[in-house]
C-alpha cells in the first residue's frame, strides 16, 4: 500500500468501517418493524437511517413509493436561513409503510441545469400519467428564481429522465417555491405551490393551464401545500412561511376542487406547531368506515438536516372536521381496514444506574413533578448501556436549549453496527419533556450496546448544545 496522509488515511478508514459493517445482517427481517414512530430517525431495511424529506407518497399496485430530498449538514446562508445545495433525491418503496427498502437514487444533479449542484432542489412530488404509462415528478427549484422542474419516467424506480422547468402553456415558466401535488378521482391532477395556488395540469401532467384555481385560503404567505379527498370532500393543508421554523399548519374544506373553500383555521392544538413538524403529504388508507388519512410532515433542523426526521400521525375525522388533538409516537395501522391503534412501549427500562456516564454529566430535578434527566454540555462525553434484545429506545427532555446528540449501537465485541445517528433535542412546540427521541432498527436479538454522545452540535434555533437522557427502554 502506498503511504497515505493523515487524512487519506482517516477517509480509508472511515470508507473501509462503513463497507465492511454496512448492510442487513444485523436486521431482523424474521420479524421486521410493525410500528410507525414519529418524530424519530427512521432506519432503511438495511439499517440505514432514512434520507428521505419534504417527502410525496404514490401506490403502485401493494407497494408505496416514498420520494424526497436527500440532505446533507453543508449548509450555506440564504436569507438569514441555512440551506443546502443539491446533492440528489432519494426514493424508498414499502408494502406496509414501515418497512422501507432504499431503491437507487431517482434523479441526481445536473450541471448547468435547473437542478445543479449549486441549486436548491426541495419538495419532489410523484404523479402517475396513465395515458401516457409515465411518472411525472415534480420538485420546486431555486437557482435565481423559483420554479418547478419536472423530470419523466417509465418506471417507478427509475431512473427519471429530467426535462426542464415545468411551463404554462403559453410557454412562461410556473414561478413558486414549496410544491405540492393532487390527482383528482377522475384522472385530472393539480399542482399546488405557496400562496395558496392551484394549477391544472395539462392531460400529460407536462404542463400547466395559465388560469389558477380559486384559492383556498385567503392569507398569503402560505407553503408546504397539500391536498386530498375523502368521499366528496376536499382538503387542502398549508404551512405559514417561517422558513426551518414550525408553526401551526391550517386548512380548508371544499365540496369542489374550484371551490368555494372555507378556512377552517388549524388542526392541531395552538402552540403545538402542529406537533413541531411541517405538512409534506397525506395519505388516506383502508376502506369503508375505517379509512383513514396519514398526515405526513417533516421536523426539520436547521443546520443539522440529517437529524431531521418524518411525522406522520393518523388524521382524527368527524364529518369534515380534521384534527390531530394528541400526538402518537408509536402507532399501528392496519391498511386493509384502515384502522390504527397506539402502541406502548413494552421494553424494560433502565434507570440511571444501569447506565455509565462519562464526563460532566448531572442528574437533574425537572419542574414537573416526578421528572428527572441526566445532563451534560461537554461535546464527546458518553452515555452507555448493555442491552440484551432487538430494540431500544432513548427518551429525553426537548426543549428550545437542547443540542443535538448522536447514538451509535454496538456488538459486544465493541464494533459498530454502523455509523451514529443524529438525534436532535429541540422543540418550540407546547409539547416539551419526556419524548421518545430515537428508536432503534428492530435487530436480531443478541447483545449490544447503545452509545450516545454529545456532539456539541444544535439546531440553528436552539439557544444551548446541552444533550440529556431521561430513560432508556429495550425489548
Ligand atoms: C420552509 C419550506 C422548506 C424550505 C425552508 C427553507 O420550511 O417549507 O421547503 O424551503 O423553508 O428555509
Amino acid at each position: 500500500m502506498n503511504a497515505k496522509s493523515p487524512w487519506q488515511l482517516i477517509i480509508f478508514l472511515l470508507f473501509a468501517t462503513g463497507t465492511a459493517l454496512a448492510g442487513s445482517d444485523f436486521i431482523d427481517d424474521t420479524q421486521p418493524n410493525a410500528v410507525i414512530q414519529s418524530g424519530v430517525p427512521w432506519f432503511d431495511t438495511d439499517g440505514r437511517v432514512i434520507n428521505c424529506h419534504g417527502t410525496g407518497i404514490v401506490q403502485v399496485g401493494s407497494t408505496y413509493y416514498l420520494v424526497g430530498e436527500k440532505r446533507d449538514n453543508n449548509g450555506f446562508g440564504i436569507m438569514g436561513d441555512l440551506e443546502t445545495k443539491f446533492i440528489g433525491l432519494s426514493l424508498y418503496s414499502s408494502e406496509d409503510l414501515v418497512n422501507w427498502k432504499h431503491l437507487a437514487d431517482p434523479l441526481l444533479p445536473i450541471e448547468k441545469s435547473e437542478i445543479g449542484p449549486d441549486c436548491i432542489v426541495e419538495r419532489p412530488k410523484l404523479l402517475y400519467n396513465k395515458t401516457n404509462n409515465e411518472f411525472v415528478m415534480y420538485m420546486h427549484t431555486w437557482h435565481k428564481a423559483g420554479n418547478v422542474a419536472i423530470a419523466t419516467s417509465s418506471s417507478v424506480e427509475g431512473p427519471y429522465t429530467y426535462r426542464g422547468l415545468l411551463k404554462f402553456e403559453n410557454g412562461n415558466p410556473v414561478k413558486g417555491g414549496d410544491l405540492g401535488v393532487f390527482q383528482d378521482t377522475d384522472g385530472s391532477a393539480y399542482l399546488l405551490e405557496t400562496d395558496n395556488a392551484i394549477y391544472q395540469l395539462s392531460a400529460d401532467f407536462k404542463s400547466a393551464l395559465s388560469k389558477a384555481l380559486p384559492r383556498p385560503l385567503k392569507m398569503s404567505n402560505t407553503e408546504a401545500p397539500a391536498m386530498f379527498k375523502v368521499k366528496d370532500t376536499y382538503y387542502f393543508l398549508t404551512s405559514r412561511m417561517t422558513w426551518w421554523h414550525h408553526n401551526d399548519n391550517h386548512y380548508a374544506t371544499a365540496s369542489s376542487i374550484r371551490g368555494p373553500w372555507t378556512d377552517r383555521s388549524i388542526f392541531c392544538p395552538e402552540g403545538s406547531k402542529t406537533w413541531n413538524s411541517q405538512t409534506t403529504s397525506v395519505l388516506t388508507v383502508g376502506g369503508g368506515p375505517g379509512i383513514t388519512s396519514i398526515y405526513m410532515g417533516d421536523r426539520w433542523v436547521d443546520g443539522c438536516w440529517l437529524a431531521g426526521v418524518n411525522v406522520w400521525q393518523p388524521l382524527v375525522m368527524e364529518g369534515d372536521n380534521l384534527s390531530l388533538p394528541n400526538f402518537h409516537p408509536i402507532w399501528t395501522i392496519n391498511l386493509a381496514t384502515g384502522s390504527w391503534q397506539d402502541v406502548a412501549d413494552s421494553g424494560t427500562v433502565f434507570k440511571e444506574a444501569d447506565i455509565t456516564f462519562t464526563g460532566n454529566w448531572k442528574y437533574n430535578i425537572m419542574k414537573s413533578p416526578g421528572e428527572h434527566n441526566t445532563a451534560s454540555q461537554t461535546k464527546d462525553d458518553l452515555a452507555t448501556v448493555t442491552f440484551h434484545g432487538k430494540r431500544a429506545r432513548i427518551y429525553s427532555v426537548v426543549d428550545h436549549s437542547y443540542g443535538v446528540i448522536t447514538v451509535q449501537i454496538l456488538r459486544s465485541d465493541g464494533s459498530s453496527l454502523g455509523p451514529e445517528t443524529e438525534v436532535d433535542l429541540y422543540t418550540d412546540s407546547i409539547r416539551q419533556g419526556h419524548t421518545l427521541v430515537y428508536a432503534s432498527p428492530v435487530l436480531k436479538e443478541n447483545t449490544y450496546q447503545l452509545r450516545i454522545r454529545i456532539t456539541g452540535l444544535k439546531n440553528h434555533y436552539s439557544s444551548g448544545i446541552e444533550g440529556n437522557i431521561q430513560q432508556i427502554t429495550a425489548e
